[in-house]
């Protein structure tokens, strides 16, 4: 193969699109290498990122009223998990629902075939009578999969606010499609990060002990890894912001000085001026009336929302109609 018929990474076409743009931007979807997992780990584990502990408190709190919700009129049901990751909130449920008799089968679904065997594993050991049935791949190939195979209602899970990773319009197409993937009568706990003290919103964004800075500056130490990138990290400041007219928080790494960034994979010097800021992730905030409006575009009724006690945070759960 000779340099005009190598193919690059959609990693590396990525990077170049995005560092072309203007202003400059990335995939936050790229946070999430082995580095990156953990320090989302810790992230979750931060006092100023109340998201996971509202979720967590939610499910806790109210474990009875949800399996009664995802129960009506149905016996079985299948508990599909959209981008699973470690399971833990999940468990919470699952461990009830066995406990109170449910009858269902738990479906994580994610990219990662290593993430779904670590699952599978721990979920052996800490509920052993659930059954679980993992789907590696692309969710809505996996969505289409199951609806080959079974025509057990589906409750579907899209937990964490990992809806908030996409811009609205991004939002309105996934949940659109995910629509147009269930059946009548499914079932879809969707979590939402509500709009709150713009204060709370930007320390769980820019928390003291720095976690979430090392996390976007990871990024970049991720391209020197993989794409011979020369990025001296010193050089680049985490700057989160906040709009509360909209509800988006957006997250930027700001680059201190002039300076050039040569990357080897793409054969490319990028220039970054004094204070350019490279956007690398959103993390939407809603209201209320912007999730109302999300379920009716989609095809889908709101059932019922559980909230935490501070109303931080809302697991929706909508039915499709
Ligand atoms: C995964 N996602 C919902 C997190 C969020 O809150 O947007 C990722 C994250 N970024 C910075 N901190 C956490």
């Amino acid at each position: 193969m000779n340099d005009t018929t190598l193919v690059l990474s959609t990693f590396a076409e990525d990077v170049r699109a995005g560092l072309l743009q203007t202003p400059k931007t990335l995939p936050s979807k790229y946070f999430y290498d082995e580095q990156g997992d953990k320090l989302f780990q810790t992230i979750m584990g931060l006092g100023e990122y109340y998201l996971t502990r509202c979720e967590f408190e939610i499910f806790s709190e109210q474990k009875e009223a949800i399996l009664k919700s995802f129960l009506g009129d149905d016996e079985a049901f299948r508990l599909v998990e959209l981008g699973a990751g470690d399971g833990t909130k999940t468990k919470i449920l699952m461990s009830h629902f066995l406990e109170a008799g449910a009858d269902f089968t738990y479906n994580p679904i994610d990219i990662s075939q290593n993430v779904l065997e670590q699952l599978e594993a721990d979920l052996g050991n800490t509920v052993p009578d659930l059954k679980v049935e993992p789907i590696q791949g692309d969710y809505f190939d996996a969505l289409e999969e199951l609806n080959r195979n079974h025509s057990l209602k589906e409750v579907v899970l899209f937990l964490g606010s990992n809806i908030g990773n996409f811009s609205n319009e991004g939002a309105e197409q996934f949940l659109s499609k995910l629509g147009n993937s269930l059946s009548e009568g499914d079932l879809l706990l969707i979590g939402f990060d509500l709009m709150k003290n713009p204060q709370t919103i930007l320390n769980a964004y820019n928390d003291k002990l720095g976690v979430t800075k090392e996390f976007n500056l990871n990024l970049l130490t991720r391209m020197n890894n993989e794409l011979g990138a020369n990025f001296d990290i010193e050089k680049f400041r985490h700057f989160p912001t906040y709009d509360p007219i909209t509800g988006e928080t957006r997250s930027h790494l700001i680059s201190t000085v002039d300076q050039e960034v040569y990357i080897e994979v793409l054969d490319t010097t990028f220039r970054f001026d004094a204070w350019e800021a490279i956007h690398t992730e959103v993390s939407q905030k809603y209201s209320p009336k912007m999730i109302e409006n999300f379920a009716q575009k989609a095809g889908f009724r709101i059932v019922e929302n559980f909230t935490d006690e501070c109303n931080y945070y809302v697991d929706s759960l909508w039915e499709k109609i």
